[in-house]
């Protein structure tokens, strides 16, 4: 499924909690950690469990964000979530994860509630990287559970636990000569993709300027990110605009498909000739692969002719 706008809604407002589905987002996840005040997170987990249930998803991949491991909320976040919601519930995602050992724990856990309650589909995990430590053990924890389907930068957590002087979580910052990102946005990536997952960026806080959020997902976007979290409704349209190829590239893909596959079949079977003015072989396939399959995912259509 694709994720290309990941949406945080706070578990604590119905409001929110309501409009969630309509947004047209990929992929919600409904919050029980840092968007929900410490006085509030029991009572949450009864509301997202009702939004879950009760209202209509479509195809929207629902997941709920529970609190970590160190604080004393995770057993019963997840225990009263996935006991509770039903088979429309997705994923759970983990927020700064640290080492292997947290992946693991929670995927028993969920091994043990889905015997219970006798589920049949398996929940899948999320992972959220956003400490020093989480980067450092990025490797293991993007190997630590057949059931992991995401990885995420989360760059609030992160600026706060390597102590960047920034006020302003996941946005850029003029005064630093790059993207003082860089090795995070490529360590996570190859991570994640190392293991087969779907590679997420974190949330743009600046929710009213969304020229400079365009800009700033195009980062991430450009270096093989899958998708990236909206904060707000007007996000989600850019968001899913980043993420998605264009018609152009779509096509290119496919006509590139077309024209590799009659090279290596017929008359002289070559593995590598011209298309246009460039080059193409094994390798362009796969580039081209890469391309089809994200845009069909994202239900594009290639253009007649
Ligand atoms: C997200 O959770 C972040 O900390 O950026
Ligand atoms: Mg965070």
């Amino acid at each position: 499924m694709p994720r290309r706008s990941c949406h945080a809604t706070p578990g604590s407002n119905e409001k929110m909690l309501g409009k969630a589905p309509g947004l047209g987002a990929d992929q919600v996840f409904l919050d029980l950690e840092d968007s929900v005040s410490p006085l509030e997170k029991e009572a949450a987990r009864e509301k997202i469990v009702n939004a879950i249930k009760h209202q209509d998803w479509g195809d929207t991949v629902v997941c709920v964000r529970v609190n970590a491991w160190d604080t004393e909320w995770t057993y019963r976040d997840v225990i009263t979530i996935v006991e509770n919601a039903g088979d429309r519930l997705d994923e759970i995602m983990l927020p700064k994860v640290e080492n292997a050992a947290q992946v693991v724990a929670l995927d028993l856990l969920l091994t043990q509630i889905e015997k219970t309650i006798g589920r049949q589909s398996r929940v899948g995990i999320e992972a959220q990287i956003e400490t020093a430590r989480g980067l450092i053990n990025v490797e293991e924890i993007c190997a630590a559970s057949d059931r992991l389907e995401t990885i995420i930068f989360g760059p609030a957590d992160f600026a706060a636990s390597t102590e960047m002087p920034v006020l302003t979580g996941g946005v850029q910052i003029p005064e630093y000569p790059g993207d003082h990102f860089h090795y995070v946005f490529s360590k996570i990536l190859m991570a994640g993709r190392a293991n087969g997952l779907q590679v997420i960026d974190g949330p743009f806080l600046k929710i009213r300027e969304l020229d400079a959020l365009r800009d700033y997902a195009m980062r991430t976007r450009i270096l093989g990110f899958d998708g990236k979290w909206s904060l707000h409704p007007d996000q989600v349209t850019v968001i899913n605009e980043v993420y998605t190829p264009t018609q152009e590239q779509f096509d290119k893909a496919f006509d590139i498909l077309d024209a590799y596959e009659t090279a290596t079949t017929e008359g002289e079977r070559r593995g590598a000739v011209m298309f246009g003015d460039e080059m193409i072989d094994e390798a362009s396939r796969k580039m081209a692969n890469k391309f089809v399959s994200r845009g069909e995912r994202a239900k594009m259509v290639r253009s007649a002719g």
